[in-house]
């Protein structure tokens, strides 16, 4: 398996695209780029970027392409050539995806697989209204007992759960997630690129499918 595997993960909010980039980032030693992350990463800071970023999310909508884009690609672009990416979030829309095409495209880079992974939403609902999230390293977790559950199992850190895991902000994501993530599986599909993954079995039948697909 090349080092340099260059991945897109693609799924509705809660498929498990975090979850399974970590996986695959440790096996395959790739960079993971995940712009939900990011703009997360920022909001704790208190970056200009964090702040205009929330209103957006908190809503479960998209942050503009006008901040989204240039962020994502200079993160991209700063990979260096003989190194894997995985991209979790990024592209969104169809815009979004012309854009990397053509970054790529400049540099003599491409995509080798986009992996969608596909699960209902009455799962969505379920995994996400118990997740909870790794302050320090971002791993997610879910947990359905009450309370929070002590600690992040990867590395120790305080757990949290996110301001858009509200039960309207799921459902306005996944409304968005089909009017404008989809459209952009079929740019994937025409290219030959896209590998669909049923994502609602157990997170390491998952993840071998994934990896038999690889
Ligand atoms: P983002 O952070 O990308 O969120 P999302 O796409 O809504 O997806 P999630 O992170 O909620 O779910 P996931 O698929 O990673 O699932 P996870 O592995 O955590 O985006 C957030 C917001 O940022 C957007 O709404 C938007 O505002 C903005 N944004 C981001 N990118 C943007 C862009 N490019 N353009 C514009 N705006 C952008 O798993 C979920 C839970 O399920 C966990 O608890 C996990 O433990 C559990 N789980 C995972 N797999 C399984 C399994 N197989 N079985 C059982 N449980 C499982
Ligand atoms: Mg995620």
């Amino acid at each position: 398996m090349p080092g340099r595997l260059r991945l897109a993960l693609f799924g509705p909010p809660g498929a498990g695209k975090g979850t399974q980039a970590q996986l695959l980032t440790d096996r395959y030693d790739l960079a993971h780029v995940s712009s939900g992350d990011i703009f997360r990463h920022n909001l704790r800071q208190g970056t200009p970027l964090g702040l205009r970023a929330k209103k957006y999310m908190d809503r479960g909508e998209l942050v503009p392409d006008e901040v989204v884009i240039d962020i994502m690609l200079s993160k991209v672009m700063s990979i260096h050539a003989d190194d894997g990416f995985i991209l979790d979030g990024f592209p969104r829309n169809t815009r979004q995806a012309e854009e990397l095409e053509a970054a790529l495209t400049a540099r003599a880079r491409n995509i080798d697989k986009v992996l969608h992974i596909d699960v209902c939403e009455e799962e969505l609902a379920r995994r996400l209204g118990g997740r909870f999230v790794c302050r320090d390293c971002q791993a997610p977790f879910t947990h359905q007992g009450d309370g929070p559950p002590p600690a992040c199992q990867r590395c120790q850190g305080d757990l949290y759960q996110r301001d858009d895991d509200r039960p309207e902000a799921v459902q306005r994501r996944i409304g968005v997630y089909r009017d404008e993530t989809m459209p952009v599986l079929a740019f994937y599909r025409d290219r030959g690129l896209l590998a669909d993954i049923p994502g609602k079995d157990s997170v390491d039948k998952v993840f071998k499918r994934i990896v038999e697909t690889l």
